[in-house]
């Protein structure tokens, strides 16, 4: 299993180009199910996650072909790829699959709108709390849709082998429910109204994509959209917007190990919030037209209190790593997780590179320390992973994370980005 070595102490300079998101993709890459033309995706970062879905859409019938030129001069080194489902020869999407994937659950919304019938296994996905699907499942079922659960799958049929739109209230703010709920309601018969619904950008990206397929959604973005059911979808061409969390997470490192960094293609207004925090702890963050400059000079990181929350707020997908920075500021900070029960996994291992952080039911309580020192450390969750790699490299001496298949699942050549900009990081194989 391979692992990486960080040697620590090093500031960070010079530019990142910053990857598509690959939590706008996976969804993207999904619509591509509710139409015979093809959708071609430009900006889909190379990540063992995109792979996976990629075969799992495959198993469904989707062909899909990589544009040759990768287009590292601008934005990481994500690509083009065209995706194209003219035949659906499968509607089940088996647990070999699915387990390996949360998101992968995703497909039952536009098979279902599209042959009005879906199988699809109960996901299994990371380790961060229990994850339910009960959300997707009712606004299926909001929408007209028959769901028995048998052997771990859910088996979903339409009545009348048509969707049919309806209002529908999200008993909780979901991002999955929402993907979900979109592209099942594109082809629905009739209006559909989405209550409650996530205001994530990767939701805004979705919506787009859907509307320049032919789909009628307005609203994304706000908590109430409004879907006009249409008869069928045409191909489109679309682009993945750029990975506010990679953003944040560099952005994060910076304000660790110090320096001065261009975060190429990254956009303040996707993580506005998180970028206010990062600002009040003392780094000096500004939109260029080529990116977000972060920069930190020899001042202390100031102690900062976080609560995670849905879009626009701090989202939980940063909050590992800025536990990692908070375990070097002066002073005292409580980060408080709100969306998932068990994302504290990271705790004990940056206890091993010297943090203090205490935990009280979803609140850490973390008293900075003057430095971190290095040690051998273990992955937990793809979040948590990174914010390992980005301790490390603040940290005095050498610190080796193991179990990095993690990091691939979300990240787009992490070593070769940072090493370009001063951090000494390789990957030891085996
Ligand atoms: C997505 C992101 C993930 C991010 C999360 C929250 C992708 C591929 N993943 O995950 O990186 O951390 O949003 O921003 O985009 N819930 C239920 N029942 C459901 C669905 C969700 O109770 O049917 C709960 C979850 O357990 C969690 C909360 O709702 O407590 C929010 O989850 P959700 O927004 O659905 O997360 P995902 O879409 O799975």
């Amino acid at each position: 299993m391979d692992s990486i070595r960080v040697k620590g102490g090093n500031e960070l300079n010079g530019r990142i180009p910053i990857s598509g998101a690959k939590n706008a993709a996976l969804p993207l890459m999904i619509a591509s199910l509710l139409t015979d033309d093809t959708l071609t995706l430009e900006n889909v970062p190379d990540l063992a996650d995109v792979q996976q879905l990629i075969r799992i859409l495959g198993n469904h019938g989707v062909d899909h072909s990589v544009n040759g030129r990768r287009e590292k001069q601008q934005e990481g080194y994500s690509r083009t790829i065209n995706f194209s489902a003219r035949h659906i020869v499968d509607t089940t999407a088996p647990y070999e699959l699915v387990s390996k994937m949360r998101a992968s659950f995703w497909v039952i919304g536009p098979l279902l709108a599209r042959m009005g019938e879906a199988k699809v296994s109960l996901p299994g996905g990371c380790a961060i709390g229990t994850r339910p699907v009960d959300l997707l499942l009712e606004v299926l079922q909001s929408l007209g849709t028959e769901i028995d659960i048998e052997g771990g799958y859910a088996i979903a049929r339409a009545k009348n082998k048509r969707l049919v739109g309806n209002r529908h209230r999200f008993g909780k703010v979901t991002v999955g429910g929402t993907h979900v709920g979109l592209m099942a309601a594109s082809l629905a018969k009739g209006e559909t109204v989405l209550e409650n619904a996530a205001r994530e950008p990767e939701i805004v990206n979705l919506a787009e994509c859907l509307n320049a397929m032919g789909a009628k959604i307005t609203g994304a973005g706000t908590s109430t959209i409004t879907i006009e059911g249409v008869d069928s979808l045409s191909g489109a061409r679309h682009r993945v917007i750029p990975d506010r969390i990679e953003t944040g997470t560099y952005a994060m490192a910076v304000a660790m190990t110090g320096g001065d960094v261009v975060l190429e293609g990254g956009r303040i207004d996707l993580l506005q919030r998180a970028i206010d925090i990062l600002t009040e702890t003392g780094a000096e963050i500004s939109q260029q037209d080529d990116g977000i400059r972060v920069k930190r000079n020899g001042n202390g990181v100031r102690a900062i209190d976080v609560t995670t929350e849905p879009f626009p707020g701090f989202p939980t997908d940063l909050q590992a790593q800025f536990m990692g920075l908070m375990t070097m500021a002066s002073g005292q900070s409580r980060i408080t997780e709100t969306i998932f029960e068990n994302r504290f996994m990271h705790v004990q291992e940056l206890a091993r590179l010297g943090a203090h952080i205490s935990l009280s039911g979803q609140t850490a309580i973390v008293d900075g320390v003057s430095r971190l020192k290095g040690a051998p450390v273990m992955a937990t969750d793809l979040r948590a992973s990174v914010s390992l790699v980005i301790a490390g490299l603040a940290a005095e001496g050498e610190t080796t994370v193991s179990r990095i298949y993690h990091l691939d699942r979300g990240f787009e050549r992490l070593e070769d980005k940072l090493s370009n900009c001063g951090a000494v990081v390789e990957r030891l194989s085996g």
